[in-house]
């Protein structure tokens, strides 16, 4: 990604995203906050909060005015502002955080890393921001392997176009496997890092309530099926729902992520 990429796939409307990969968000936040140790009273950041999945669970655990949040997209912020009144949330990048030295307990990103310009500045901030001893959490999803609707989206889309793997995200993102990550929050100068698996599940009514969320155009998966013709763009809904074993009724699918933990 460079200069603001990570950012432009995400200026959809909010329930684009809600309705989309947002349905993991919840149980995948309730995962990543059981990995980071916060108590009642401590102060949290969530930085690239999107629609606010993660702030909300925070603020559940810590009371919303013991939250912060912040994200480069504003109809994104300002969603995640209306879902947790009380919580500080502004507009901007994990690059630049507009926060003083030190004053959070934990600093949270779920899903963002990878969209990050500069992950590494990116983490720099956020270990700016953590007081020491503070934990910093992130995770981002297994785009490459156990992922399922992304992976197999990619895998369908590459079936039937397969030059669209120069936009499959298991290829093209940064910082998705255990061992970047760990060198991302080691090289930041974190201690105590730890790498662990999420596995968060969604349940879909049909593989239509799946299908129908990519063509708002949503992340990068969505921006490619809603700019393909009608034609490309029914070739690749047969193949996705092939390669998803051809699903009638409902359909339940899991997602792996990797999280990592370390204190500053
Ligand atoms: C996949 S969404 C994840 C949103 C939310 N954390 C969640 O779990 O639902 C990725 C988010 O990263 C944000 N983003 C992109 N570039 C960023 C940057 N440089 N700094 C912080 N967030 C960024 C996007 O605007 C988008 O909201």
């Amino acid at each position: 990604m460079s200069g603001d990429d990570g950012a432009l796939t995400f200026r959809t409307t909010p329930e684009a995203y809600d309705s989309h990969v947002g349905r993991y968000g919840a149980d995948l936040a309730r995962e990543l906050i059981g990995l980071a140790t916060v108590a009642a009273g401590d102060r949290a950041l969530d930085v690239g909060c999107g629609t606010g999945l993660l702030t909300a669970e925070l603020a559940a655990v810590l009371g919303a005015s013991n939250v912060a949040a912040i994200d480069p997209s504003a109809p994104f912020a300002a969603s995640c502002q209306a879902r947790v009144a009380g919580a500080d949330v502004r507009v901007g990048r994990a690059e630049d955080l507009p926060f003083d030295d030190e004053i959070f307990d934990a600093v949270f990103s779920q899903l963002a890393l990878n969209f990050m310009s500069d992950p590494v500045a990116g983490v720099t901030e956020m270990r700016r921001v953590a007081r020491p001893g503070g934990m910093i959490a992130a995770c981002v999803w297994d785009y490459a392997g156990e992922m399922a609707l992304l992976r197999t989206f990619w895998d369908a889309a590459r079936t039937v176009d397969p030059a669209s793997v120069v936009l499959d995200e298991g290829v093209t993102m940064p910082h998705c496997t255990p061992a970047e990550l760990s060198a991302l929050w080691t090289g930041a100068g974190l201690h105590d890092v730890e790498v662990a698996v999420l596995m968060p599940s969604v349940s879909y009514s049909s593989f239509d309530s799946l299908w129908q969320p990519f063509l708002a155009g949503v992340a990068p998966s969505g921006a490619y099926a809603a700019g393909l013709d009608e034609g490309n763009r029914a070739a690749l809904r047969d193949e996705f729902f092939r390669q998803l074993g051809s699903p009638h009724g409902s359909l339940v699918l899991t997602a792996r992520a990797w999280a990592v933990v370390g204190r500053r």
